[in-house]
This record gives structure tokens, C-alpha cells and sequence, in this order.
């Protein structure tokens, strides 16, 4: 989704600050970008379709130099992707980047085209813009403008403004979108997230919904949206954050991540030992109806964390995608708990759903990995995934860090409610603690996977299966080859094979079985395998138990308890959608037309 940053400085070189952060920002997912500063009162803007390389060659013999500025990153929602509709926006009077959707801009165009406004672009955002710039003319300050434009407007967003004649002036707006101030002794900064400013700013303050901040000659003021003063919170920044978005050598964020998945494990078995204590400080042990709402993968460690409350506890556990949910108008009452898990904390859907589970008095919990982010803010209480910034648009590392905080949770919970055999707990437990060796073996064979890889790649088509616990990795591993190789790629249950998708299968078809041989149903998917088998299907098979069948070719995994089988067998799905994405040369951290945190519906 789009990135903003604005940046108020002592200095007159705020260009290059801008143009670090929008780097910074790049992960988000993009396709255009710009910067405006303003130099001799006026607005000088400059924009391109592609990535911040080029808006750095573009601006290379401009004299941007300047101590007041905004820059963006555009991921398109109206509007083609061109210079027209990239942003920073700007009149006469201001100029303003803008994160999110005006929902009535339609509305708001049509009063304004009245008033004799001529709207250039297919955006949402020049409605905004506009909509300021008449009270700007109309003689109002800066901070009334905003103020009375914002009464007019609905929808999620965030913006950065910068003002004609005022080059110590800039104010920024959140609603619904991220958006964060920092200071330094030399700048004030604006922008969609602290990791990407933590190298220039000391301080940051997380703006709530509805703040507005007006920074003028390096003062920070906060008001409500009636203008009504706020008092600012500041909190130290993490400067080893902006060490955590490095590459640290790898050759791709997503292969990065992948690789610090054994740290991330290691990390949650110690901070989540106290888990029972957890439960009973946030009494998450008295509901017996449990409603799990995300997206995308946080969606898949949704499913998975179904089949662990059906085992181990009588918990109804319901999942859903946040985008079905927020719209279902479910009857929810007290007795039902609502868990929203979400990688950044910032999922447009998976908000709506907390924020209407809520207003229906429900109790809330996240399960997020960015601390300070919306859902964080939001909910009742939060369970941190700490898995450190993840950039890969592709999420590896906090899949793997959700399934383990969400089996400490059910495990604690079964604890309690003696629901489940004591020493059953104690073994799932025990492996849990030592999941790293059996991790670190399949990370220390990735040239294997890599071979098969290059194989791989030469399919259009495949289907992933999985039964059991294994059918969620399934739709995982189908999800992330899909993103970012763009090979057409759907899990089934393995059961459902012969239902339907069998009748795409034939030599053409790239078939990948997830197939752990301590599954009470490992010996039904090897049926639905051979099934695959007899029609010329090409078979991947990724198993712990070494399989000799001409023509199938396979990945052996080390041997573990079924009931870790998510954890561990996310590992190879990852690696194989990786190495195909590399194989085909594609855009791995950056896949076409994907955004890292998806802030609109
Ligand atoms: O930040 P969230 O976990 O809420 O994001 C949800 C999905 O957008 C995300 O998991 C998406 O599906 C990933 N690109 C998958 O790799």
C-alpha cells in the first residue's frame, strides 16, 4: 500500500532524507512514486511510474534542496498507474500525499466541480485536495482548512500536507491508516511507519485515529479533529530497527526471513513460558466459542489453529477471512472471544472486523507482529509474534511465529481446562522446544529444493495437497508460489481431490503432496497421490518417509510429531515457492500488484 513521509528540517537537504525513507518504504508495495518541497515559497513536484531508482535519476540535476518536503510511494487503487495520478498532489496553494481511500469522493467531486474545480487525475485523493485548498482560499489557517475538509470526507486514510508561503509548516492527518511522527534535534518527520525513519529520528510519537499534527518551526502540536489540543506521548525509537531492515547478505529479504525462522521460534518458546499466566490475568480460559478472523497467511495460521482447538480443548474455534466477516453481521455476544491476527497490525479488513466485534462488546485479542500498529491499539489485549520487521511482501517468518503463539495458547489452554492428556502436552511441548534442529536440517538442504525448483518452474499449473493439519500448509504453499512466481497454483484437501480438481490433472500438471508419515491420514493421501499418478500428474512429494515411485519426485523431510507438522512442513512449502520465484527471475520482495500491509478494503 501507498508510503508517505513528510520532513520538516533545520537543514536545507531535506530531498535526500525524503527520498532514503520512500526507499525504506519500497516493501509496502508500489508502483509509482514523487516528492515536493517547497523552494521559494512555490511547490516544486516531481513523479514517476516505477521505482524510487528511478525518481532518484529523475530528481538527479534537480535543485530540490530544501528544508521543508513530502514524498510517496503509490499503490494504485483509482486510477491507472501513471505520473498523472501519482502523488504528491498539489494547487496553487498546497500540495499533499495521501495513504488510504476518500470513500465519498465522487460525491465531493461533483460539489467541487460546481464550485468550478477541474479534477485532472482518476484519483480519490484530489477530492481531498481541493476540498483544503477552497478553505485555504477562502482565507482559513492551514490547521482550520484541514479541520473543516475532514468533516466532509469518509473513508480510511492518511495524509501529509504542505502549504504555499509556509516553508516551516506541515500537518499531517490519521484515520483508519497508519501513520507516525518522529523528531531528531534536526527534523520533525511524518510517515507511514517508524522502521523507516528510525535512522533519523530519535523520538516518535503513534498518532490515534482522528489525530491531527501540526508541525510548525519544529514544534509538534496534536488536535482532535475539532481542533481541541492533545497531549503528544513520545517513545523512544529502537535504533537497532533500522539494522533489522537490512539484508545482512542474503540476497532477497523473503530468503532472510525465511532463514530467521529458527531465531523467531527460539525467542517465542522463552517469551510465551509464562502463557498459562497470560490466560489467566486476561481470563481468556472461560469462552468456549472462538472466532479467528485475518487474511491471506494470518488466515492459514487461522485454519491451522482449528484443527489444535479441536484436538486439544471442547473450544468451538470458527475462522474466517476478515473480509467476509466484518460484512457476515454475526450475532456476537459475551460469551464468544474474537482473535484477529494480522502480520502488521494494519489490515483494513481484519481492523473493520475487530473494531465491529467491539461495538458488540466482545472481547478482543491480536496476534501481531508490530507493536504500536491499529490492531495492536485496538484490541483488548495483544500477543506480540516479536519476528523482527518482515519486508518480504511474501510473509514466511511470522506464519511460522503466529502457529507457535497461537499452539502455546491452545496448549496453555488445555492446560488449564484439563482437556487433554497431560502428557501429551508435556511431549507437543518438549518437541516444540527443540523444532529448531528439525527446522535447521530442511534450511541446511535447500539446494535440494533448489533443484527442484528448476524443475518446477517450467509449469503454468499446480495443485497442492494436503490433509489434516497439512491442508492449511497446502493453501499456504499454493498462496506463496502464486505470489511470487506467478504460477497458477490452488490447495485442496487432499479429499477433495477427486471431487472435482481432479479433471485438471493430467501431464501438464505440477502436483506438490504435503505428507507427513505420523498423520493418522498419511496412507489416505499417498491413495489421493497414486490417484494423481495414474492421469500423468508430476508429482512433488514432501515427506518424511522415503517413497520409491518412478516418475515422483520427492523432498525428504526429517521425522516429527504430527501435531508440529504446520510448523515445520511451512519451511519447504516456502523454500519451493522461493527458489521457483528465482528460477523465473521474478521480482521475489516485490511481487506485481501486491502490497506488504494492506490498508484499504
Ligand atoms: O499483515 P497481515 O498478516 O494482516 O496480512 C494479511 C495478508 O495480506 C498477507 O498474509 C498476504 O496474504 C501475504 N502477502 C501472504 O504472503
Amino acid at each position: 500500500m501507498c508510503g508517505i513521509v513528510g520532513i520538516a528540517s533545520k537543514r536545507q537537504d531535506v530531498e535526500n532524507d525524503i527520498l532514503n525513507t520512500l526507499a525504506n518504504l519500497e516493501y509496502r508495495g508500489y508502483d509509482s512514486a514523487g516528492i515536493a518541497v517547497l523552494k521559494n515559497n512555490n511547490i516544486l513536484c516531481k513523479k514517476v511510474v516505477g521505482k524510487i531508482n528511478d525518481l532518484r535519476n529523475l530528481v538527479s540535476d534537480v535543485d530540490l534542496s530544501s528544508s521543508i518536503g513530502i514524498g510517496h510511494t503509490r499503490w494504485a487503487t483509482h486510477g491507472a498507474v501513471n505520473t498523472l495520478n501519482a502523488h504528491p498532489h498539489f494547487t496553487e496553494n498546497i500540495a499533499l500525499v495521501h495513504n488510504g481511500i476518500i470513500e465519498n469522493y465522487d460525491e465531493i467531486k461533483s460539489e467541487l466541480q460546481k464550485e468550478g474545480y477541474v479534477f485532472k487525475t482518476e484519483t480519490d485523493t484530489e477530492a481531498i485536495l481541493f476540498l483544503i485548498d477552497k478553505y485555504i482560499s477562502k482565507g482559513l489557517s492551514p490547521l482550520d482548512s484541514v479541520i473543516n475538509s475532514l468533516k466532509h470526507v469518509v473513508g480510511a486514510f492518511a495524509l501529509a500536507i504542505i502549504f504555499k508561503n509556509y516553508n516551516d509548516l506541515m500537518i499531517g492527518v490519521k484515520k483508519g491508516a497508519p501513520l507516525v511522527v518522529g523528531k531528531s534535534d534536526n527534523h520533525v518527520v511524518i510517515a507511514s511507519d517508524v522502521t523507516s525513519i528510525s535512522k533519523i529520528v530519535d523520538d516518535v510519537i503513534y498518532l490515534k485515529d482522528e489525530n491531527i499534527v501540526q508541525i510548525k518551526s519544529s514544534e509538534i502540536e496534536l488536535f482532535d479533529t475539532k481542533g481541541n489540543p492533545i497531549k503528544a506521548e513520545f517513545t523512544k525509537v529502537q535504533k537497532s530497527l533500522s539494522n533489522d531492515i537490512n539484508k545482512n547478505g542474503y540476497s532477497h529479504y523473503m530468503l532472510k526471513e525465511i532463514s530467521e525462522q529458527p531465531m523467531v521460534i527460539e525467542n517465542l518458546n522463552s517469551n510465551y513460558n509464562n502463557i498459562i499466566e497470560i490466560i489467566n490475568e486476561q481470563k481468556l480460559d472461560i469462552y468456549k466459542k472462538i472466532i479467528i478472523v485475518a487474511c491471506g497467511t494470518s488466515y492459514y495460521a487461522g485454519l491451522v489453529a482449528k484443527y489444535w482447538f479441536e484436538k486439544f480443548t471442547t473450544i468451538d474455534c470458527m475462522v474466517y477471512t476478515a473480509s467476509e466477516f466484518c460484512y457476515l453481521k454475526k450475532r456476537l455476544n459475551k460469551d464468544y472471544l474474537v482473535i484477529c491476527i494480522s502480520q502488521s497490525g494494519e489490515t483494513a479488513d481484519t481492523l473493520a472486523s475487530l473494531k465491529y466485534s467491539k461495538s458488540l462488546g466482545v472481547k478482543t485479542i491480536g496476534i501481531v507482529n508490530v507493536p504500536k500498529s491499529s490492531i495492536d491499539n485496538e484490541a483488548d489485549y495483544c500477543f506480540y509474534t516479536f519476528a523482527g520487521p518482515e519486508i518480504g511482501v511474501a510473509s514466511t517468518k511470522c506464519f511460522t511465529a503466529q502457529l507457535t503463539v497461537l499452539l502455546k495458547f491452545i496448549l496453555g489452554l488445555a492446560e488449564i481446562n484439563n482437556e487433554t492428556d497431560h502428557d501429551l502436552i508435556s511431549k507437543i511441548s518438549y518437541e516444540l522446544s527443540s523444532i529448531n534442529d528439525k527446522i535447521n536440517e530442511v534450511l541446511s538442504k535447500q539446494s535440494l529444493i533448489a533443484e527442484l525448483a528448476e524443475y518446477c518452474a517450467k509449469f503454468k499449473n499446480a495443485i497442492y495437497l494436503g490433509r489434516q493439519n497439512a491442508y492449511p500448509i497446502a493453501l499456504e504453499g499454493a498462496l506463496k508460489i502464486k505470489e511470487i512466481s506467478y504460477i497458477h497454483a490452488e490447495g485442496y484437501s487432499a479429499g477433495e481431490l477427486k471431487h472435482g480438481p481432479l479433471a485438471l490433472v493430467d501431464e501438464n500438471m505440477l502436483v506438490v503432496v504435503i505428507a507427513n508419515s505420523t498423520s493418522e491420514v498419511y496412507l489416505k493421501t499417498i491413495s489421493n497421490m497414486e490417484n494423481v499418478i495414474a492421469r500423468n500428474g508430476n508429482v512433488i512429494i514432501i515427506s518424511d518417509k522415503k517413497l520409491d515411485i518412478k516418475n515422483v519426485k520427492q523432498f525428504v523431510m526429517p521425522s516429527i510429531i504430527d501435531d508440529l507438522t504446520p510448523i515445520l512442513y511451512a519451511i519447504p512449502v516456502q523454500l519451493l515457492a522461493f527458489y521457483v520465484a528465482k528460477e523465473k527471475g521474478t521480482d521475489i520482495d516485490k511481487p506485481r500488484n501486491l502490497a506488504k500491509s494492506v490498508t484499504v478494503e
